[in-house]
């Protein structure tokens, strides 16, 4: 047996390769097991260069619980960041059994290996879809939940929370955080790690660039009359490396603390930036070109969510560090270092 290690489903996605950064730097020791449904191995290869050393990786499918034995047999787990699932919104309302048997059969399978090897401490991505479409904002995590969703996705991360309670309720030993994550955006400084959405994104800021950067024509801005500041969608965009240092400190606090039940904390950082915002502030920011049309609103959007993010401060001492000139800089230096991704031959 080796040292302790934290098992990190997903982690060679695009929060997940941001976090084994952070988590190498404070010191843990980890084991990426990914399907690589929805990555590449050369983000794995790009975070070793990164931080120095070999990424121990297990390619494996978290539904797949004879793989998931025979990782956890040959290494030491201590607790598992868990960030493995399938995430497009519109793909999710297209193909629910896929998605729900993807995200939430197997977080099932998950658990139910970790419970055998009794490995009861996990750190979960949720999201603020679980909040449907709020009525007052900021957000707190006591605010209700699973009302309101408009997706398959969003009712996935609903139900795996609401497992995760309940399996809190049948053994008070587990450790649970429920990472609440806004809207997760830009890259890590050295430009060598980033968002690498396949086709056509659906999020905002990796059409911006995409735009910004030649491969895309136009932006569609989905509505300009939402009842907001300029009409337009407002969201809490929060900086991925600031997302991956709350996972460090939420490991940090189920190692030192025993809990009553599961920790569930936002993860944002308590502003809102409208759509036009964003764009202003990527096109000045980067000295680039964006042009867009404002078109219908998109279904299933809601106008405004933004986070209060005191929760974490107070419990995990984490508070978003980065601004929206970073946030830009940084999706513009991957998106302009890497015009196709991780789709290179030579790595
Ligand atoms: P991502 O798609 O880049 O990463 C997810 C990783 O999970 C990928 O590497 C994929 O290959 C892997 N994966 C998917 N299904 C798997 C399976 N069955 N077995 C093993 N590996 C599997 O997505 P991301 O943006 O890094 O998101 C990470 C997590 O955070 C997801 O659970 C997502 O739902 C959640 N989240 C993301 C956002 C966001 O906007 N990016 C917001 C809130 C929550
Ligand atoms: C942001 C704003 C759009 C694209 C989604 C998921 C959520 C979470 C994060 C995983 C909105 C507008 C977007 C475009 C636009 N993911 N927009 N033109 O919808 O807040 O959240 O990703 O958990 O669950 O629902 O993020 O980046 O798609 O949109 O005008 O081409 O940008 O209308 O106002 P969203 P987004």
């Amino acid at each position: 047996m080796e040292n302790k290690k934290i098992l990190v489903t997903g982690g060679a996605g695009y929060i997940g390769s941001h976090t084994l950064v952070e988590l190498s730097q404070a010191s843990y020791d980890f084991v990426v097991y990914d399907n690589l449904v929805n990555s590449s191995k050369v983000a794995i290869n790009r975070v070793a260069n990164i931080i120095g050393k070999d990424v121990v990786f297990e390619e494996g499918d978290i539904r797949d619980s004879k793989r998931l034995v025979e990782v956890f047999t040959k290494y030491d787990i201590d607790s598992v960041i868990h960030f493995a699932g399938l995430k497009a919104v519109g793909e999710s309302v297209e193909k629910p059994l896929y998605y729900y048997d993807n995200n939430v059969n197997g977080t099932i399978k998950l658990l139910e290996i970790m419970k055998e090897f009794n490995c009861k401490k996990i750190v979960f991505s949720s999201s603020a879809t679980v909040y449907g479409d709020p009525k007052e904002m900021p957000v707190t995590e006591d605010m209700q939940t699973g009302q309101g969703i408009t997706n398959p996705y969003g009712r996935s991360k609903y139900m795996i929370e609401e497992i995760l309670k309940d399996l809190f309720i049948s053994d008070s030993s587990w450790k649970i955080a429920i990472l609440r994550y806004f809207n997760p955006v830009g890259a890590h400084e050295s430009g060598n790690i980033g968002e690498d959405p396949e086709g056509v994104p659906n999020n905002l800021m990796p059409f911006i660039s995409q735009v910004a950067v030649g491969k895309l024509e136009k932006l569609k801005v989905f509505g300009g009359d939402y009842p907001t500041k300029d009409g337009t969608g407002v969201r809490d965009y929060i900086h991925v490396v600031d997302l991956a240092e709350a996972h460090v400190k939420a490991v940090e606090f189920l190692d030192k603390n025993n809990l009553d039940k599961p920790l569930i904390v936002n993860i944002g950082t308590g502003r809102g930036y409208s759509v036009l915002e964003m764009i202003k502030a990527f096109k000045k920011v980067n000295q680039v070109k964006v042009p867009y049309d404002i078109v219908n609103r998109r279904a299933g959007d809601v106008a405004k969510i933004y986070a209060n993010p005191k929760k974490a401060k107070e419990l995990l001492n984490w508070e978003a560090k980065r601004d929206i000139e970073q946030m830009c800089q940084s999706s513009w230096d991957w998106q302009s270092k890497n015009p196709r991704g991780y789709s290179i031959i030579d790595e």
